[in-house]
């Protein structure tokens, strides 16, 4: 694993990094491997991110988005990342349809929408069940519970360790999310954090010595690169 800290002045600094790092990696992809594949974060933090990558002029064809984790909402309804997404990038864009790879939650349960994913997901890297597909890039946020995706701390997501896709649990609302070997599978981990209130699980996830699952941002030490990009007011008292 190699991994760097960044710590940024404010957000609008970490924005234009995480998009710089992202386009850089998208152009590598795409000249190595003729196509990028990323998988996106939900929350608040990457919103404007996504923003910007919208008004970039980029081949999207060659581009192919999924998502890290969603919650358990139809596709349309206020809290489903896929719908965060769409607003504030997809729509804008001339992505083709099936380069959008939106998590199924219509099935009324979703260990089986998980499973309907994960095949999903083994046929397009045309992996086989136990392998684990490199993504270009997994773009991460951290919760204040140092929860990324929705690996969420002493849940039981955070032991599925022979599949791709499993069920997150968050206070009993259900979410679909990667499991972490697949995300540190990937060439490339970002996590974008932001705001002081983030500073004590940041505190505990760099700590030479914490509990994985009490902190499961610990979990994520990628085979490739680990990028933490963080705002000053959450990376303040950080000793990376
Ligand atoms: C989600 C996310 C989740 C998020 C963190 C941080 O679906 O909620 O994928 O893991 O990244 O909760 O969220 P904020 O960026 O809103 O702080």
């Amino acid at each position: 694993m190699n991994k760097t800290v960044e710590v940024l002045p404010d957000v609008s600094a970490l924005v234009n990094r995480s998009l710089d790092l992202i386009l850089s990696k998208l152009a590598t992809a795409i000249n190595e491997r003729g196509q990028f594949t990323i998988a996106l974060s939900g929350g608040s933090t990457p919103k404007p991110l996504y923003e910007a990558i919208a008004s970039q002029k980029l081949p999207w064809d060659k581009i192919h988005v999924f998502w890290g984790d969603e919650r358990y909402v139809p596709p349309d309804h206020p809290d489903s990342n896929e719908l965060m997404t769409r607003r504030a990038w997809l729509d804008k864009v001339p992505i083709p349809a099936a380069n959008i790879h939106a998590v199924p939650t219509l099935a009324a349960n979703p260990a089986v929408d998980a499973a309907q994913h994960e095949k999903h997901l083994q046929e397009f890297f045309h992996v086989t069940p136990g392998q684990f597909p490199s993504l270009d890039v997994v773009l991460l946020g951290m919760g204040d519970d140092a929860h990324t995706a929705s690996l969420f701390p002493h849940t039981a997501a955070l032991k599925v360790c022979d599949r791709l896709i499993t069920v997150g649990n968050k206070d009993n609302s259900q979410r679909i999310t990667f499991t972490y070997p697949l995300i540190n599978a990937a060439r490339s981990v970002i996590f974008l954090v932001a705001g002081a209130n983030k500073r004590p699980a940041l505190a505990q996830v760099f700590a030479p010595v914490a509990d994985d699952f009490t902190y499961p941002s610990r979990l994520i030490r990628p085979q490739g690169e680990l990028f933490w990009l963080l705002d000053a007011a959450a990376g303040l008292e950080l000793k990376p």
